[in-house]
């Protein structure tokens, strides 16, 4: 069974600035709780009892929400169902812990910063951006690393145009989706196939060695992909094809279909 997992949240969210200026999209609502809390409830029905938030001095409210508050709990105690979310929020902050990355380097880099945590072969990474509805996608990957023993990513066919903006794999064969190939946002003339990676990974720590290896990019990010890349010329590594929904939380477009989703 996995018992830990990433939440990286020290990115700027540029693409939805001003929104993002002061309160950072991971807490934004997606029906009765917030986008982070709806990828918390995937964690632990999955199992995951440690996680691990990479933030940010910017995303400081994000740790003041997780704080537990007492006080709030006394004033509402005449209202049942408000007390029991405040209730779950403090129960749940015993199982979040925070690492904060310096500079946004990237998403890699961000990984490399909770490295410290991580005592287990296998760890769980989450995107925020990224929402599974409908089926626990972390419980899917799960089930494919048991059987295969090796670290396994989400994927999801894409259109072909749309290639140049993800992390896309090339694949052995579409029986299992062995990967053998993983390229950061490919030309559409280039990319070995069009399945990308979405944002959910469980990974072999063995990906920080890889991670330590990669020299930052043009803007000075280190990028997971090209650190799978790597390490999938040593070990095995499989996608998995996940049945819920797909939402992007990413973009202010994304956003508004996601809430409608969970609103209607
Ligand atoms: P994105 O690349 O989507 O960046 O990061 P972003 O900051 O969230 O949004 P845009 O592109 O500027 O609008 C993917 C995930 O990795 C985290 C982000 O918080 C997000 O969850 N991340 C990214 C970090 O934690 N640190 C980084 O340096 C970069």
């Amino acid at each position: 069974m996995i018992k830990q997992a990433i939440i990286p949240l020290a990115g700027l969210g540029t693409r939805m600035l001003p929104l993002t200026k002061v309160l950072p999209k991971e807490m934004w609502p997606l029906g009765y709780k917030s986008i982070l809390e709806n990828i918390l409830d995937e964690c632990f029905d999955a199992g995951i009892e440690d996680v691990i938030f990479v933030i940010s001095k910017n995303k400081h409210l994000i740790k003041q929400y997780f704080k537990k508050n007492k006080s709030l709990e006394n004033i509402i105690k005449n209202k049942p169902d408000i007390l029991k979310s405040l209730k779950y929020l403090n129960k749940i902050s015993n199982k979040i812990r925070f690492v904060y990355q310096d500079k946004p380097r990237g998403l890699g880099h961000a990984v490399l910063c909770a490295e410290r945590f991580i005592e287990s072969k296998y760890f769980l990474l989450l995107l925020p951006d990224d929402i599974i509805k409908g089926k626990n996608c972390s419980k899917e990957l799960s089930k494919i690393n048991k059987k295969k023993n090796s670290s396994v990513v989400a994927i999801r066919k894409v259109k072909k145009k749309e290639v140049n903006r993800y992390g896309i794999i090339g694949i052995e064969n579409n029986n299992d989706f062995k990967i053998n190939y993983m390229v950061e946002k490919p030309s559409i003339k280039t990319s070995p196939s069009q399945y990308a990676i979405i944002g959910r990974y469980l990974l072999n720590k063995s990906i920080f060695k890889f991670l330590k290896k990669q020299k930052s990019g043009r803007l000075g990010e280190i990028q997971i992909t090209d650190a799978m890349n790597l390490m999938l010329k040593d070990e095995n590594f499989y996608g998995c094809r996940f049945r819920g929904k797909y939402l992007d939380c990413g973009t202010i477009e994304g956003y508004i279909k996601s809430f409608k989703e969970f609103n209607n």
